[in-house]
């Protein structure tokens, strides 16, 4: 059987998706190569959000066609995901050694249509068609998967360790329409998955060791929001939904209601959930921290720019005074909460002052992380087309500006860290040194402890945080009371 080898642009949930690619292929039969250099297929996965990531794409596919094919000219190219769908045929007219198009809801199609090709009844598919019922087909999970990112998963007799985290899709497309932001037109409309459905997956994966869970979908507060209360449970016989609506009182949206029903699993440890909108930040989610121990004291919470006007030209639903109440009620609920956010510079007509609003809100808040993104023009989004673009040089200025603030602000914040006990949930050796272990705390900082005792993985252990370096922390393992 060929042997294929999946490349990941982009967020948590295109890496979902790839490892879902991938364990519908393994179970056909293909091998996870190494590297593209010895694969006979090779994916992309691509992302849309900036065009830089589109552009690391298009020259990724570029070379391997050029260097790849020269030498093995039966090799298959493919593109998934967020530029397959918005570009479509267009990809195989400008590249046209690309055999295979698969939009964002046709990843289950990636085993069909890859046996078309290799075994030469069709030359090239292009399929980013909408297809009902997508949303429930990325269920599949490559157990090994992040030991084949190591080389090569199961194969040589030597089974690796089952891992000790996943993400699970409990939802897909958005529908907020924000003027920057091309998610809409790639993932398309918000579908969810039903409560059984997604707490089915997570039982299975406790059952195979798992002990965290990361929920995944472009807006996961918005999740079950078109289902009626039957629905959610999948239209369930009335048995069924009464015993999960006697988990959680259904004045509760249905995100919180999911959340009830996966934090009853046996064997989780830890549910965490990306990426919330801040305006789908109910009391019912805030109370949900205070109420379920599971649910670890983390949010990521875009907060994308600090100036009103902004916000409003954006179309993100919240003012700066929201989103400041939001916090401070969170921080109230679970004092130790960790934030992360995503912040835009350069949006079309952001102002000087509109910017020092921005530095003053990441002040103000002290996130504990912070993604900063340049803006870029989106095809086909309204703000692409807004006059006063803002020249580039400003965008990198104010970028430069606002990573000082932001890594200012964690330094301090890891800082505090250092000589407090914590509890961290031991994810495996670290990549860049064997002779350690890292875990991650429930705040979701990153740990790294000196071990080579392998079975502390999966482990939820006590550590000392004995230092503190830019957003990682150094421990040594302790017993907590
Ligand atoms: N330009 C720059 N950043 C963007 N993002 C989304 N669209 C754009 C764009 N057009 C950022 C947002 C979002 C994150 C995933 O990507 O901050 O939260």
């Amino acid at each position: 059987m060929p042997s294929v080898y999946i490349k990941t642009y982009g967020c948590q949930m295109n890496e979902r998706d790839s490892e879902a690619v991938a364990a519908q292929l393994v179970a056909k039969g293909y091998t996870l190569a190494p590297s593209a250099t010895v694969a006979d297929v090779i994916l992309l996965n691509t992302c849309s959000v900036r065009d830089l990531a589109e552009q690391k794409a298009l020259r990724k596919m570029e070379n391997l066609a050029a260097e790849i094919r020269r030498d093995r000219p039966g090799v298959v190219l493919g593109f998934m995901g967020c530029m397959a769908q918005s570009r479509g045929q267009e990809l195989i007219d400008r590249l046209p050694d690309v055999d295979l198009v698969l939009g964002t809801q046709k990843f289950h199609r990636a085993a069909d249509c890859l046996d078309e090709i290799i075994a030469g009844r069709r030359d090239k598919i292009v399929d980013v068609a909408e297809e009902p019922g997508s949303e429930a087909t990325i269920r599949e999970h490559l157990l090994y998967g992040n030991a084949a990112k190591n080389g090569g998963g199961a194969v040589g007799g030597h089974r690796p360790p089952p891992p000790v985290t996943a993400f699970v899709s409990i939802m897909q497309g958005c529908n907020q329409y924000c003027t920057f932001c091309i998610v809409p037109y790639t993932r398309g409309e918000e579908r969810s998955r039903t409560i059984p459905d997604i707490v089915a997956e997570c039982r299975q994966l406790a059952a195979q060791g798992v002990k965290e869970i990361t929920l995944l979908g472009q807006i996961v507060t918005s999740y079950g929001k078109r289902f009626s209360q039957a629905e959610l449970f999948g239209g369930a016989s009335v048995s069924a939904s009464r015993l999960v609506s006697s988990l959680a009182p259904p004045k509760q949206t249905p995100f919180v209601q999911l959340l009830d029903a996966v934090h009853e699993i046996d064997g989780l440890e830890r549910i965490r959930f990306t990426a919330p909108h801040p305006k789908g930040y109910g009391d019912d989610l805030i109370e949900a921290y205070a109420r379920l121990p599971k649910l670890v004291e983390s949010a990521h919470l875009p907060v994308q720019s600090g100036s009103d006007r902004v916000l409003k030209l954006m179309h993100r639903g919240y003012t700066r005074e929201r989103y400041l109440a939001l916090i401070e009620k969170l921080r109230r609920a679970r004092p130790e909460i960790g934030i992360s956010t995503d912040i835009i510079v350069g949006f079309p007509g952001e102002t000087e002052d509109d910017f020092e609003q921005t530095l003053s809100l990441a002040r103000e808040v002290e996130f504990d992380q912070a993604y900063i993104f340049k803006y870029s023009q989106r095809r086909d989004t309204p703000a692409a087309g807004l006059p006063e673009q803002v020249p580039q040089k400003l965008r990198e200025e104010r970028n430069q500006r606002l990573l000082a603030v932001i890594n200012e602000i964690a330094a301090g914040k890891y800082q505090k860290f250092v000589g407090r006990r914590t509890q961290i949930l031991v994810e495996g050796p670290s990549r860049k040194n064997p002779a350690r272990m890292t875990g991650r705390t429930r705040c979701n900082k990153i740990v790294v402890f000196d071990s080579v005792e392998r079975e502390h993985r999966g482990r939820l252990m006590g550590v000392k945080i004995t230092r503190a370096s830019s957003f990682t922390l150094y421990g040594d393992p302790v017993i907590l009371d």
